[in-house]
């Protein structure tokens, strides 16, 4: 009990990105390292980071998150996981798989927290989205994608590790993208229509800003652009 409670105050200086390529992740690594974070990054390709690759905070590790392996070497000595992992193409074992293997190797490591971004629409958010939007999320062939985000979140709760899973919908580069709110994922009002857009800047920011806190501990959270409910 002990050891849970020094791990749990731990503060956190040292982080492993996961996606940390993409359209969010590179947000999420840029901020972490603004912040003064330690970074280190489990990539495919490198070449994708370039403009950091120098940055001497950041550790650049090649693998694959599929692999448990590269997922455990990367999280030793680390003291949270941010994952903002997405599938490619149609497959979608990076959410799947991946997320077994991050609590697999959190439960070996000294991680205190993990952070990681999923979709509105998926998992316990599902009956809070309207017949328009899940028409949209299966015209664009993103059904498979929804469901193994369900099962994450199913993952998850299932563990014993202290994780925040954040549901985002529509994300943007557009900066001109008013603020976010965070709802509970269980008292989140029903959405009509389809949702507005949030900016990745933000999601990265809202990510960032748990490792501080423990708010959402072990919960579901949506993130929604402000004037949401309106709709
Ligand atoms: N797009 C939206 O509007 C939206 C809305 C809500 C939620 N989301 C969710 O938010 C998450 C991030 O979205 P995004 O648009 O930033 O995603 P993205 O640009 O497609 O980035 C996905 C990241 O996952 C990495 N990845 C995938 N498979 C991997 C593997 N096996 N091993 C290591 N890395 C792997 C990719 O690496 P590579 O660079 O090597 O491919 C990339 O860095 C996704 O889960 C997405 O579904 C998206």
């Amino acid at each position: 009990l002990i050891k849970k409670i020094q791990i749990m105050e731990r503060e956190i200086k040292s982080i492993v990105v996961l996606g940390g390529t993409g359209r969010t992740g590179i947000h999420v690594v840029q901020q972490a390292l603004q912040r003064g974070l330690r970074v280190t990054t489990l990539v495919r390709d490198s070449s994708k980071l370039k403009g950091l690759l120098d940055h001497p905070e950041l550790e650049i590790v090649k693998g694959d998150v599929t692999n448990f392996s590269d997922i455990y070497n990367a999280v030793q000595g680390n003291d949270a996981i941010i994952s903002i992992l997405g599938r490619i193409g149609k497959n979608n074992a990076a959410i799947i798989q991946g997320t077994e293997n991050i609590i697999a190797a959190v439960q070996k490591s000294r991680i205190s927290k993990t952070i990681c971004l999923s979709s509105f629409g998926a998992g316990s958010t599902r009956s809070r989205s309207s017949w328009l939007f899940n028409l949209l999320v299966r015209v664009t062939g993103l059904r498979a994608s929804f469901e193994a985000k369900t099962q994450q979140e199913l993952l998850f709760y299932k563990s014993r590790i202290d994780f925040t899973l954040i549901m985002a919908c529509r994300l943007t580069d557009d900066l001109s993208i008013k603020e976010l709110s965070a709802y509970p994922a269980d008292q989140l009002p029903f959405i009509h229509g389809i949702p507005k857009k949030v900016a990745r800047t933000k999601v990265a920011t809202f990510m960032l800003d748990q490792l501080d806190s423990r708010c959402w501990s072990r919960k579901t959270v949506c993130l929604l652009a402000e004037d949401s409910k309106e709709l």
